[in-house]
């Protein structure tokens, strides 16, 4: 006959997927009754509505029928604002409620100087160069080779990654802890999750620093390689603030291959320099068209990047030739943004992440 002990260790291995601790840490595990074969229990989620519960269902039935039960019977219940503001506090402090202190990472921590993570900031000169079109994919390539990726959109104003990835999620909000949602194994913060109806936004200079350092401070990031930022383009409160806040982050310049385009990147890239940023090289998008023939054009000019991997004394890490990703709304994964591993952009797109991956020497995970 089953045990509850038997449950419960089962269970130490099934985790909120948003918070990536163990549903029995967290405290979400009530009420188990055994008659036989059947078991019975409460599952506590964070919040009502949690929009991963099918997720955290399939993952309590599996890991109890593993143990020869033939009947789960799951009842979802939510937890009280008192728990969650405990929850937010235990997450913040770095430990789960049941768990003891010491094990895990404290919020915050990501920005520590002996954090693990890897900070790579997307700058260009101007914007609709493909910032965050390279943001997205280079942060979804990183995830396919198996490193833990998170990106912040930081263009606050422009914000446009959650869209590029097709993601319709809002994040979980549990006390004053949010939780960065995700989407092809990357997690994603932007300002996009937080404005109605695709309203403009009006900042004031202040707020933006407020805005980036609440995006390290009261979201739950847990572990990561790496952490991709999009910039807004050009060189202003934004870059700077990214400058002061993370002194240790690394910058991809991202250009055209015209030569203007390269000249106003620039100094983008001497901003980097001046700041004692580490560039780890230079990404050239829309770089030709390929036509069916196999000829390329070269629409937007050409030898921008070597240019301005040259004047910046770095590498020309890759050329992206103009295409948009095959895929279609009516499949499952679909997003306008993200490039397929197996097509031609998406390989070239392999192809810069593990070239990063040897430059930034962050072992796979
Ligand atoms: N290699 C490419 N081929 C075709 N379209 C691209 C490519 N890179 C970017 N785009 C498109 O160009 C526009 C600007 O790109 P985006 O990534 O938003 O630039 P930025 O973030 O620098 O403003 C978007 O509509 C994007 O889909
Ligand atoms: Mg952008």
């Amino acid at each position: 006959m089953i045990t509850k002990e038997q449950v419960l260790e089962a269970l130490r291995d099934v985790h909120d997927p948003e918070i990536n601790r163990s549903l029995v840490e967290l405290n979400m595990i009530r009420n188990i009754k055994i008659e036989g074969n059947r078991v019975r229990l409460d599952v506590i989620l964070t919040i009502v509505g949690c929009p991963l519960k099918a997720k955290i269902e399939e993952d309590v039935i599996n890991a109890i029928k593993a143990l020869g039960a033939e009947d789960v019977e799951i009842r979802f219940g939510s937890m009280t604002d008192e728990e969650r503001a405990a929850l937010s506090a235990q997450l913040r402090s770095g430990h789960a409620p049941n768990q003891p202190p010491g094990q895990a990472q404290p919020l915050n921590a990501i920005l520590a100087e002996a954090s693990k993570t890897t900070f790579i900031a997307v700058t260009s000169g101007k914007g609709g160069v493909g910032k965050s079109t390279v943001t997205v994919n280079l942060a979804v390539a990183l995830a396919r080779m198996g490193k833990k990726v998170g990106i912040i959109d930081a263009d606050i104003y422009g914000f446009s990654v959650p869209d590029m990835m097709n993601i319709v999620q809002r994040p979980t909000v549990i006390g004053e802890l949010i939780l960065p949602v995700e989407k092809f194994g990357v997690k994603v913060m932007s300002m996009g999750f937080f404005v109605e109806d695709n309203s403009p936004i009006i900042w004031r200079g202040p707020m933006l620093g407020k805005m980036l350092r609440n995006f390290f401070s009261e979201v739950h990031w847990g572990e990561l390689d790496y952490l991709i930022l999009d910039l807004p383009p050009g060189t202003g409160d934004m870059a700077l603030d990214v400058h002061t806040m993370i002194p240790q982050s690394k910058e991809i310049v991202v250009t055209t291959p015209h030569a203007t385009a390269a000249f106003v990147a620039a100094r983008a890239g001497a901003m980097a320099i001046r700041t004692n940023h580490e560039i780890l090289g230079v990404v050239e998008n829309m770089a030709w068209y390929e036509a069916k023939d196999g000829t390329k054009e070269y629409l937007f000019g050409r030898g921008g990047g070597a240019k301005l991997a040259e004047q910046l004394a770095c590498e020309l890490l890759a050329q992206i030739p103009l295409g948009q990703p095959e895929n279609h709304p009516a499949e499952p994964e679909y997003s306008p943004s993200v490039y397929k591993a197996d097509s031609s952009i998406g390989k070239l797109y392999t192809e810069l992440a593990q070239r990063v991956v040897e430059k930034t020497g962050v072992n796979a995970s």
